[in-house]
């Protein structure tokens, strides 16, 4: 159905996938060429599952969440029989907003321009002063659907479903992986948002290596028993772990497990006992990203330990300023004339070679899909 608009130039060359100790990184131009943005957003992005926010939020009849994903606006809903219904926030009259809060409540959902009102099975129902308007048929008017599925407590949907891979595809082995710990017993907590001057690219690949981490967060290094990081690569995802050094850190002893979960092609969970952090990454322009920070913690640290999670939101947000301020020169450097493409470390940088093979094959399905 949907075409893309708009395919930027990229040579097969680019285009193959090479194993990680002989790939070259991708081309510059895929960072910092506009077309790429929009491309992007259409071939990647729509096309894969996104991160909502926590069920929580929407557990009750009525309650509502809206969001942006991939330059789109959308709105998922509790129904009255407690089903979850997703949609796009565009109103089917001239393009008004039917949720404007981050979350709310309401029975309906009513656009915030002219009023008119859907149901929340998506049907338009109120249309006020338009009795003297020929031909027109409230059934043709009815809010476009957007797939949902919940998980683990956490919302996601996919506004190009019949692109995308299965849900259960692309989380398989994440629960069974991380049991005895279960996403869905942690509560969320709180919400923060991060501005970077950089294409949302850059920030993805700085999170899928450890190689930084000695340069870059020299006080999380010394925190880490870094000769044992090690990462996994499935068809979807992919996982970091580096044990910590010692048990003097604000996570606990040696013995504490933690995953760096990273869902192609822009969510990550960062699990560890008793803690959930879920990271998305939004494309806002071509050298502009925004990276959503959700916080779930057991709900025995969230009443008993306020100090361990206020440690917690510091030390994150310390090296979140850290990847920041690399990021943004690592845009201006993919921006020069001096650089188009690199090579990988092959123990260190094996996320980063997983996320970029990924991206080439979302690259190249979208070519195919708009070439036939
Ligand atoms: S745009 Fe929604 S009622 Fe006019
Ligand atoms: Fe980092």
């Amino acid at each position: 159905m949907s075409s893309i608009a708009g395919i930027p130039p990229i040579s097969e060359d680019a285009l193959v996938e090479e194993s990680l100790a002989r790939s070259k990184t991708i081309p510059s131009a895929w960072y910092v060429d506009q077309r790429f943005h929009s491309f992007d957003r259409q071939a990647v992005l729509a096309r894969t599952w996104q991160y909502i926010g926590p069920s929580a939020r929407v557990a009750k009849h009525g309650d509502f969440m809206s969001d942006i994903i991939a330059g789109n606006p959308v709105v998922i809903v509790r129904d009255a029989s407690d089903d979850l219904k997703g949609y796009f926030n565009v109103c089917k009259h001239r393009g008004g907003p039917l949720a404007m809060e981050e979350c709310g409540h309401s029975k309906v959902l009513q656009c915030k321009y002219h009023g008119w009102t859907y149901l929340l099975d998506g049907s338009l129902r109120g249309v006020p002063r338009f009795d003297r308007t020929e031909l027109f048929d409230k059934k043709d008017f009815g809010l476009e659907p957007v797939a949902l599925r919940e998980w683990q407590g956490m919302v996601f949907a996919c506004i190009e479903p019949e692109y995308a891979p299965a849900f259960d595809d692309v989380v398989a082995g994440i629960s069974e992986r991380i049991a005895p710990m279960d996403l869905s017993g942690l509560s969320f907590n709180r919400r923060d948002r991060y501005q970077v001057s950089s294409n949302w690219k850059v920030y993805v690949d700085n999170y899928l290596e450890g190689y930084h981490i000695p340069l870059v967060h020299p006080d999380l290094c010394s925190m880490l028993d870094f000769g044992s990081y090690e990462t996994e690569t499935m068809e979807h995802h992919s996982v970091q772990f580096s044990p910590f050094r010692n048990d003097d850190n604000i996570y606990g002893g040696t013995e504490e497990e933690a995953y760096y979960y990273f869902i192609y092609p822009n969510i990550m969970l960062n699990i560890l006992p008793g803690r959930l952090q879920v990271n998305r990454v939004d494309a806002d322009q071509h050298d502009r990203c925004s990276v959503v920070f959700d916080y779930y913690y057991a709900q025995d640290i969230i009443t008993n330990q306020p100090e361990r999670i206020a440690d917690d939101l510091t030390f994150s947000d310390q090296v979140q300023a850290e990847d920041i301020e690399i990021c943004e020169h690592v845009q201006r450097g993919l921006e020069s004339r001096a650089y188009d493409q690199g090579r990988f470390s092959y123990d260190l940088e094996g996320g980063v070679h997983h996320f970029q093979q990924c991206l080439k094959r979302s690259y190249r399905t979208a070519m195919s899909n708009s070439s036939s």
